[in-house]
């Protein structure tokens, strides 16, 4: 039986896939990493993985693999990935030795957006941007039916858009970078900025620390009580989100965006700011029309897609 595998290349956690002709999902297992391993043992992992996912009576037809970061996709390297400190790795030629298949890899944001729009929450639809809220933010962008791809597969770093001219510097090169305001990393960041000038409202969040890194999940469980700072925190973020949204919505005229990744779970303290930010400065003909829309396939919505876009070109 003809199969088809697709890997997510996380910074905590590799998740593999197979999936059949009709693009099902056959089998999937995952295991834990961590950017210390080093790119040898990290592949090693990713080719043990997928062997057990892969039984005698399946034929290997290619793997997709999904990672965050920017790719040199021509020659099957990953050319820069933050969340795993790697720089110039041979990732495709070394599963192509492995495994005798021809191996794809793409953005993670894009891959996720493709299986969202393939078979999830944007099946059907002809323009759609899916946006990923997590460790960073990205994006992946489906136009008049197709993928955006670019020149690497690297098209879409939507969490590297200026929303300040006068802002930080990012990791990347670029300042004011929607990532820094938005993403899950920077919620927490600015949950504990918020706490340490407001020690006297504090306590809340700080217990829900617990001494350790504020995170977005923190916060996100502060808000739900009703935490005033946390509240503002996850405010500043959407209402940053919704700024980088005008900025897509403008360009690509898409008729649904769907929103995930961990910190997109935050629900409305995070998505009302947004979509008042989007009220208050979009071109209301092209944002009044936007559907948004929870994404469908879960956690593997980057290894499917990863592997569908392979399969699906076959
Ligand atoms: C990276 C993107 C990625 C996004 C989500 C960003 O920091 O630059 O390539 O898609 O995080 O993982
Ligand atoms: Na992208
Ligand atoms: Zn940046």
């Amino acid at each position: 039986n003809k199969v088809y595998a697709g890997i997510d290349l996380g910074g905590t956690k590799i998740l593999a896939v197979v999936l059949n002709e009709q693009g099902a999902v056959v089998n999937q297992a995952e295991t834990p990493t961590q950017a210390q391993e080093g790119s040898e043992a990290v592949i090693s992992k990713i080719i043990g993985l997928l062997r057990d996912c892969l039984s005698s009576s399946h034929q290997l037809e290619s793997i997709g693999v999904a990672t965050a970061g920017t790719l040199n996709a021509r020659d099957g390297i990953v050319a820069y990935a933050s969340n795993l400190g790697w720089s110039d790795v041979p990732l495709g030629k070394r599963l192509e030795e492995a495994f005798g298949v021809s191996v794809n890899l793409e953005n993670d944001a894009n891959a996720a957006a493709y299986g969202e729009w393939a078979v999830g929450a944007g099946k059907g639809t002809q323009h759609c941007v899916y946006v990923t809220v997590s460790t960073g933010i990205g994006a992946g962008i489906i136009s008049s039916g197709r993928l955006i791809r670019g020149r690497d597969n690297s098209a879409g770093e939507l969490g590297h858009i200026t929303v300040d001219m006068n802002g930080p510097r990012c990791l990347c090169g670029n300042v004011g970078c929607l990532e820094l305001y938005a993403s899950g990393t920077a919620i927490g960041r600015r949950a504990a900025e918020l706490a340490a000038a407001y020690p006297a409202k504090a306590s809340a969040l700080l217990a829900k620390a617990a001494g350790g890194a504020m995170t977005s999940r923190h916060a996100a469980e502060a808000a739900t009580e009703g935490d005033e700072l946390a509240l503002q925190a996850l405010r500043e973020a959407g209402s940053a989100l919704g700024n980088g949204l005008v900025s897509i919505i403008h360009v690509m005229n898409p008729e649904v965006i769907v929103i995930g990744g961990g910190a997109a779970g935050i629900g409305a303290p995070l998505l009302e700011p947004m979509k008042e930010a989007l009220a208050d400065r979009g071109i209301s003909s092209m944002t009044t029309g936007v559907r948004f829309a929870s994404p469908i396939l879960g956690k593997e919505a980057g290894a499917i897609g990863a592997a569908l876009l392979v399969a699906d070109q076959r």
